[in-house]
């Protein structure tokens, strides 16, 4: 794809920021523009050390906005789109769905629109790659692994717009040829993370000595996988995908959340030099969120089988890669956690009562 311009939408929210970053930094003949609205969860600090490279360019606007997308496409004339950008946080999809309607399936839509428009007459060479979630397929029991064939049961407002945006991309691959593909990926963790999710909620707390909200009893199991991990996957498939297909992408690292929080714990111990036990300590179990998923497992086989794609960084090793870019990174830390955050937080967790 030599001097290709693609066009990366949510570049400035924490997958986006890693999947731009290593396209800016490994392809300096890609023209790289970043679409983002910058809502709470988008933060320009994320992309610091690559605002000033001549192959990139950020554009902040909303994906819904039809006007804007279209004049982007006249304007630039993309090659591929990696569309990221979304509203990505199960419980504030709980708290408000029509945000998740808005822009996860009304914005993948203005999007698919537009490269119809600019892509009908030569699609050769084109590519819509939409990035999804493990959260469509539903929830596991005790044992089994989401594969590409497991039937569409999201369960959450945020899984169920995810969905029935993967339909739509699929749906404009059938009926009008759009060479699309889509990956659906467990959950991440490392730098830049927004402190609403698990990880980066609780390295927060326990820096802060705060309780550590766990929902229910902590036995609903997650599949993690290291940012960057994901990032080469989508370069990979980005690349060498086949059109029309959908490949799951996984970290093949199953944990409850309660064992992964101890473990945590144990890592924070160690590097803030506390003494052992301290951050456990902070361990609260609280009301459940409604409706939660009780397990995720992605069977990761075939992007393994067919492009050699599988992780690469362990669990403990990017775990305390992680705590140890949030510890050097306290001002990051401390400017998105003020404002919206604070109110954010004393909502969602002030009427989770203590069990
Ligand atoms: P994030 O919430 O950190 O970032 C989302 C970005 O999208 C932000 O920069 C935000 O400003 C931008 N955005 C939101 N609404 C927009 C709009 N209307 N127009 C333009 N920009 C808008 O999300 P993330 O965790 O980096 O997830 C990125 C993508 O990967 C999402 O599509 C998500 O569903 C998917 N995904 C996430 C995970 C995960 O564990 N985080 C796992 C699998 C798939
Ligand atoms: O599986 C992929 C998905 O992973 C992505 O599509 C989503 O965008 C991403 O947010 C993530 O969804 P989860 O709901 O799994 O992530 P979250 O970090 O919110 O929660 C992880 C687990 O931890 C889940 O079982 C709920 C639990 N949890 C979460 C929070 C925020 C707690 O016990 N306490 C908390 O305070």
């Amino acid at each position: 794809m030599a001097g290709k311009t693609i066009l990366i939408t949510g570049g400035a929210g924490f997958i986006g920021s890693h999947v731009v970053r290593r396209f800016v930094n490994n392809y300096p003949d890609y023209q790289i523009v970043n679409l983002d609205k910058l809502t709470y969860a988008g933060n320009l600090e994320n992309l610091k050390d690559i605002e000033d490279k001549p192959n990139y360019t950020f554009v902040k606007g909303d994906i819904t906005d039809e006007k804007l997308v279209f004049s982007l496409f006249e304007k630039y004339q993309f090659d591929g789109v990696i569309h990221l950008a979304a509203e990505s946080h199960v419980d504030r999809s709980i708290e408000n769905p029509m945000e998740f309607i808005k822009t996860n399936i009304i914005g993948t839509v203005t999007l698919l629109n537009a490269a119809r428009k600019y892509w009908t007459d030569n699609p050769e060479g084109k590519l819509f790659y939409h990035i999804s979630t493990d959260e469509v397929y539903g929830s596991l029991e005790d044992d089994g692994f989401f594969t590409e064939q497991t039937p569409y049961d999201p369960r959450s407002p945020y899984s169920a717009s995810k969905a029935s945006s993967d339909h739509f991309v699929r749906a404009y691959n059938n009926t009008y040829h759009l060479p699309t593909v889509i990956t659906n990926c467990s959950n991440n963790y490392g730098p830049n993370q927004f402190p609403e999710k698990l990880i980066p909620l609780a390295i927060n707390n326990i820096l802060n000595m705060k309780h550590i909200p766990i929902y229910g009893q902590g036995t609903n199991v997650r599949d993690w996988l290291y940012v960057e991990d994901h990032a080469r996957a989508i370069d990979l498939v980005f690349h060498k995908g086949k059109i029309g297909e959908t490949y799951n992408i996984g970290g093949n690292n199953t944990w409850k959340n309660i064992d992964l929080i101890r473990l945590l714990c144990k890592v924070m111990d160690q590097e803030l030099g506390r003494d052992p036990g301290t951050s456990e300590k902070l361990i609260t179990f609280v009301k459940d969120r409604p409706g939660h998923d009780h397990r995720y497992a992605i069977d990761a086989s075939k992007i393994k089988q067919e492009l050699g794609w599988e992780p690469e960084v362990d669990f403990e090793t990017g775990l305390r890669k992680t705590v140890r870019w949030y510890l050097g990174n306290q001002k990051w830390l401390k400017n998105v956690v003020s404002g919206e955050y604070q109110k954010y937080y004393e909502k969602q967790y002030k009427n989770r009562l203590v069990k």
